[in-house]
């Protein structure tokens, strides 16, 4: 059985900068910079602009984990694609990453597998631990895995929707998780849910116990009330949830490699919010210089928050081979999970 590894790493954010002071005062929310701050640590956020979807931010990152890993790609095997955002409803966003990426193009079309993780905030995790399986079973040498949003689509620029929208950013991050006989890779994952809270942290724009699944007008005009138009959530429920999954579910993973916290060198934790990870990372005696941040600068970018922490690590040199790297994440659903890698 050959390992699997993360072979290459990339990362795009949309050029647009919003800052929290922007937020107020170009959106007109009744929010402050001191605020924000105080309770989650993100200062600015990516917005893309009108005319980019999901699948345009994952290309640049792609390309860029593609190269990053040295191969073509034409090589992929497989692309996995975890998105809360897809680009429609459906097909999924890896068909469109896949037409995008060229692999339709010319002579000998490359009819790879494409399949979406919803997930939301564990779905680079789950997209993980199933690229993972797939490479040690033999099924794929070179699996395109990525993590991308574009929330400002779907976010409610108002006071009405400020729990919520002053916490999220666009963003992709990817990786390409390949076979090696090397002795490396991702040893060891866990993953875990408990949908008595799904929600508590959820969008219900299409709700298939409708008839129709958008209520309409006399015209046939599709009506959606903001309270299915909007995610809502339980932010103290989820706070809670968060602290517990994550220590539990590392811990966890650590275990079964027969670990303690002081063996990983590198911990990315899912960026939510910098007090859950803070306080994660006190909990367990973690210290400064083991944890990636970049909440700050893009906030959560949902699944696409633990590759952007590796893709930017590994650029700017925190990241490095033979270094033992946890990944942990906790989301709607809700969803958590872990993975420990040997870089
Ligand atoms: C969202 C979160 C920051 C809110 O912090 P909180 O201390 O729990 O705040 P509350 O939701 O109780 O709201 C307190 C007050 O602040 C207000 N408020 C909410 N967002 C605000 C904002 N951006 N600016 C200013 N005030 C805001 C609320 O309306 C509320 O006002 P009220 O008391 O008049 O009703 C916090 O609960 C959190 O981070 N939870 C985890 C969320 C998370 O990680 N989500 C992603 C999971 S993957």
């Amino acid at each position: 059985m050959p390992n699997a590894y993360i072979s290459g790493t990339g990362f795009h954010v949309p050029p647009r900068v919003v800052t929290n002071d922007d937020l107020a005062r170009d959106y007109g929310i009744d929010t402050t910079n001191e605020w924000i701050v105080q309770r989650t640590g993100i200062q600015e956020r990516r917005f893309a602009e009108e005319g980019v979807g999901t699948s345009d931010l994952a290309l640049p990152a792609a390309e860029m984990a593609i190269a990053r890993a040295g191969i073509e790609k034409t090589d992929l095997d497989m692309i996995v694609f975890a998105t809360l955002s897809p680009d429609h409803a459906f097909p999924g966003t890896g068909v469109y990453l896949q037409r995008k990426l060229g692999l339709l193009d010319g002579a000998n079309p490359k009819f790879v597998p494409a399949l979406d993780v919803r997930n939301q905030c564990s779905g680079f995790l789950y997209g993980l631990a199933t690229a993972t399986s797939i490479v040690q079973a033999g099924g794929a040498r070179h699996i395109l895995l990525v993590g991308a949003e574009t929330h400002s689509a779907a976010l409610d620029l108002t006071t009405r929707g400020r729990a919520v929208s002053s916490l999220f950013g666009d963003g992709a991050g990817a990786v390409i998780v390949s076979a090696t006989e090397e002795d490396r890779g991702i040893r060891a994952w866990k993953l875990g849910s408990d949908g008595r809270f799904a929600d508590h942290l959820c969008q219900k724009v299409w709700d298939t116990t409708k008839r129709p699944f958008i209520p309409q007008d006399a015209r046939g005009i599709g009506q959606v009330d903001p309270s299915m138009m909007w995610a809502s959530m339980d932010g103290r429920q989820v706070f809670r949830h968060a602290v517990e999954r994550m220590i539990g579910v590392l811990m966890e993973t650590c275990l079964k490699l027969g670990l303690t916290g002081n063996d990983i060198d590198l911990y990315a934790f899912h960026q939510a919010n910098l007090r859950v990870n803070q306080y994660v990372q006190h909990q367990l005696g973690i210290p400064d210089e083991k944890v990636l941040h970049n909440i700050e600068r893009y906030g959560n970018t949902t699944a696409a928050t633990i590759p952007l922490l590796l893709a930017e690590a590994e650029q700017d040199g925190r990241l490095r081979r033979g270094m033992k790297v946890a990944m942990v994440a906790f989301g709607s659903g809700f969803t958590w999970g872990a993975a420990i890698a040997d870089w």
